[in-house]
Formats: structure tokens, C-alpha cells, sequence
């Protein structure tokens, strides 16, 4: 009947959004449950993004989980922490470290480098996975990728000083031929302005197609650019990444 149909349509356009976050809920639970150790762990390391908010669900449920301490990468970590009322602590405060991060990425490769900037807290989360004895990716099955840049749309994101846009942004465009490098704006009609980071920086989105084994050497090229604050190429980081499938598994690569 036409209201079969009609609901089967509705089924299959709704279905996927429900299950990507699913995976992401699967990815994050998982990794929570595995990496944090309540009896050895003093300090934790949050990223940012949507996957991220769903390990902030799992250690709040989890009142062993609440003694530690909680290092934010973004604005919005922070307001998490604080929300579920965890402890939260600053990067200054903590001399001896941090014990595991846990973060999001927009695109995994199967030697665990990352995209990551997707949200724009790049240099917040590199230096908290910097500071991290361990460093632990969470994802659904989308960001799995067998060539870093061949899936994540935006491209890299890389952090600037304001004064320094314009020239950067030349001079990528001009070492990098085939590349698009966009300004990101805070809306696609571009009338809210561009996206100010939490370190009051812009942001350029350097689609530069897929990276093969470059990702490094790019990394190190871009971030050597004077004014450039941080490059979203996290390689040689993480240590494990949890991939929350479609099919309700889990992957972990290491
Ligand atoms: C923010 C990030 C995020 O971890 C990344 O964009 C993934 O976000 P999400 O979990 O919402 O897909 O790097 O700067």
C-alpha cells in the first residue's frame, strides 16, 4: 500500500543517520571501557567533536570513572566536562602529564595518520595528544580510509594567525597547483563571516587530494610556514582507533 511505502521510504532515509551515530556511540563506549584504567589513571585528555560527546555519556555513567581528572581541547569539551560534572583540569596544571587521550578525526588511514580539524580544535588537541602517554582515536566505519585525503571532502584544515592568511594562503596555492584552499566561513553564504577558533585564528581547508605516504612530509611543510599555528596531519599519534560499524561490530586498528 501507498502508507507501506510511504513508511519503508521514511525507514531508509532516516536509517543511516541513526546507525552513523550508533557507530560513533559503539566507538566511543568501547574505547572508554578498554583504555581507561580507574586504578592507574589520574589524568585524561578529551577531544572534541560529536563521537567525543558520546565518551563524555560513558564516563559519567560510570562512577569509577569520576575521581580522575579531565583536560578539554575545545570550548565545547570544557562545557561537557563541566556539564556532566566531571573534574576538569587545564593543560598548565597538569606537570606530570596526562595518561590517555581519547579523540575524534575525520579520516583514518590503516597507519593510524589522522585528519583531524574537522571542528576546527586542532591545535588545542595536538597539544593535548602531545602531552599523552597514550593516544586513542574513536570513530564510525566512514573515516576508515585506505589513502589519506581520498574520503574527508573539506580537505586539511590548517590553523593560521589572522595577519598571516593572505600570504599563506598564496603561497599553498602557489606550492600546491592542483590544490583548492578555501577560507572557512562560518556559514556556507559566507554572511556570518570566517570561523574564528577557540584561539581567536582562521582556518584554511586545503583539499589537496589524496596523500599516499606524504602525510608527514606535507605535515612538516605547511607547519614550517611561519604564522601557521597548526596543520590537521596527525601522523605517528595514535595508537589505537576504535571504528564503530554500520553492523553494530567494532573495529580496532592498532
Ligand atoms: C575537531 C576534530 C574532531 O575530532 C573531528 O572533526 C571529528 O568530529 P566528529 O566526531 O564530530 O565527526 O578534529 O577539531
Amino acid at each position: 500500500s501507498k502508507l507501506w511505502k510511504g513508511a519503508l521510504l521514511k525507514r531508509s532515509l532516516t536509517l543511516p543517520a541513526t546507525t552513523i551515530e550508533n557507530g560513533k556511540r559503539l566507538a566511543a563506549w568501547k574505547a572508554v571501557d578498554d583504555m581507561i584504567d580507574p586504578k592507574n589513571h589520574k589524568v585524561i585528555g578529551l577531544g572534541s567533536g560529536s563521537t567525543i560527546e558520546y565518551a563524555l555519556h560513558r564516563i559519567s555513567s560510570r562512577p569509577e570513572l569520576h575521581s580522575m581528572l579531565y583536560v578539554p581541547t575545545s570550548f565545547q569539551t570544557k562545557q561537557l566536562i563541566l556539564q556532566n560534572k566531571l573534574r576538569l583540569a587545564t593543560l598548565e596544571e597538569c606537570s606530570n602529564g596526562i595518561d590517555l587521550t581519547i579523540d575524534g578525526a575525520d579520516e583514518i588511514d590503516n597507519d593510524l595518520c589522522a585528519i583531524k580539524g574537522g571542528g576546527g580544535c586542532l591545535f588545542q588537541e595536538r597539544l593535548v595528544a602531545q602531552a599523552s602517554e597514550e593516544f586513542v582515536i574513536i570513530a564510525d566505519e566512514r573515516k576508515k580510509s585506505n589513502n589519506l585525503g581520498s574520503k574527508y571532502a573539506r580537505g586539511i584544515p590548517v590553523e593560521i594567525v589572522p595577519m598571516a592568511i593572505t600570504s599563506i594562503q598564496r603561497i599553498l596555492t602557489n606550492r600546491y597547483t592542483q590544490a583548492n584552499i578555501q577560507l572557512r566561513m562560518a556559514t556556507p553564504t559566507d554572511k556570518a563571516g570566517p570561523v574564528i577558533t577557540d584561539n581567536g585564528n582562521l582556518l584554511l581547508d586545503c583539499h589537496l587530494g589524496p596523500l599516499g605516504r606524504q602525510a608527514a612530509t606535507i605535515y612538516q611543510d605547511i607547519k614550517l610556514l611561519s604564522g601557521v599555528v597548526e596543520v590537521g596531519l596527525f601522523c605517528g599519534m595514535a595508537k589505537k582507533a576504535y571504528f564503530g560499524n554500520l553492523d553494530g561490530t567494532v573495529d580496532i586498528w592498532t
